[in-house]
């Protein structure tokens, strides 16, 4: 019986199925469609673990090759990544982003019922908070009004899980809410796909340190805030995949058919506090501006993350730094042609 990571050649999929052969899990199977990273990931997961995970070309909104994929192989649990993750592409192109993040959730769901598979862990986002009148959010904080077409693909994803948990009596859902993950594996061989189109802080801020951008632009620096940037609650990438590990274990014993885990590290980090902390651990200035706000952008969320804790057993290991440091070896590591 098969584990299936969906988006496995992506960020977080990447990085989890790093964890999971780590803890000593071989019955992986992984499907992507390549369309924000790349196959050769799979080569580098073999570099740090030793381990060649069996992946096929697999796109999630075609029903038909979805079920052809449960009927060859016995799949037992999902962990489902495989979605567009940017907000601005997504209020650029909503269509694009309800289609895919959503027709895939669907058709993974309906797999479920017909080939008997129970397990599922979907990843969420700390962005159905909205703009959150409470902070730090716990995952019993209201949900905000969606501020972006990506938003509302989760927000609309978690209704979408809550309801089949009812009709589905067997079936057993973990919502995992990402605040921001950045860094890197700390080898340094494995991070956000270079073929990925990247909207994120982070790769923005290494590609401008490696010169393949001019400047990085700062959105908004008159937010209500310590230094008028947005805050975020940044988090390591392995810290997150560590916990679908976790999540996975705790299924097993979960006493009610849904539960949701913010992971986050519970620090409000600012825009500024970031790039200051990028130019300190890796000794480099940074050449940036600060512009207009961004449309989509919350002003601050970050995560209580003390039910992870308490249920799961999580505890981010990496701060700001490490976060930091590895990002940079992951760019040096692309720039060198790998
Ligand atoms: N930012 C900049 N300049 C940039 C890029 C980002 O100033 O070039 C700022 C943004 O305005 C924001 C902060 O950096 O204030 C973080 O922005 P990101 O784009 O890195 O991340 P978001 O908070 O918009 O969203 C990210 C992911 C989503 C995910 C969300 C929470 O893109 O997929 O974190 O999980 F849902």
């Amino acid at each position: 019986m098969s584990i299936l990571v969906t988006g496995g050649s992506g960020y977080i999929g990447s990085h989890t199925l790093i964890e999971l052969i780590n803890k000593g899990y071989r019955d992986l199977i992984s499907v992507d469609n390549y369309s924000n990273s790349n196959v050769s990931t799979y080569e580098r997961v073999e570099k740090i673990t030793g381990v060649v995970v069996k992946h096929y070309p697999i796109d999630l909104t075609d029903q038909n090759s979805c079920k052809l994929l449960f009927e060859q192989e016995k799949i037992e649990s999902i962990i489902h990544f495989a979605a567009f993750k940017s907000v601005p592409e997504s209020l650029a192109n909503p269509l694009l982003y309800y289609r895919n993040n959503l027709d895939s959730l669907i058709n993974l769901l309906e797999c479920c019922q017909i080939f008997s598979c129970h397990k599922f862990i979907f990843s969420s986002s700390c962005s159905v908070y909205g703009n959150s009148e409470e902070l730090p959010v716990t995952e019993k904080s209201s949900l905000g009004i969606p501020e972006s077409p990506y938003a509302q693909t989760k927000f609309i994803g978690e209704g979408i899980l809550a309801d089949t948990v009812k009709a589905h009596q067997l079936l057993k859902v973990i919502i995992l809410r990402y605040f921001n993950p950045v860094g890197a594996h700390e080898s340094g061989l494995n991070g956000e796909p270079a073929s990925a189109r990247p909207n994120n802080l982070v790769p923005f801020i290494t590609q401008t340190a490696a010169g393949l951008k001019d400047k990085l632009q700062i959105f908004g620096g008159d937010y209500n805030t310590k230094d008028g940037t947005c805050v975020r609650d940044y988090i390591h990438v392995s810290d997150i995949a560590e916990a679908h590990i976790l999540a996975l274990n705790y299924l097993e014993k979960m006493d009610k058919p849904i539960d949701i885990f913010n992971l986050g590290t519970g620090n409000g980090v600012t825009v500024l506090e970031v790039v200051k902390s990028f130019e300190q651990v890796n000794k480099l200035t940074l050449n940036y501006e600060i512009v207009d706000r961004r449309e989509g952008d919350v002003e601050a969320v970050y995560a209580n993350n003390s039910k992870a804790y308490k249920l799961l057993g999580w505890q981010p290991k990496f701060g700001l730094e490490e976060m930091m440091l590895s990002a940079w070896k992951w760019q040096l590591y692309l720039y060198e042609g790998n």
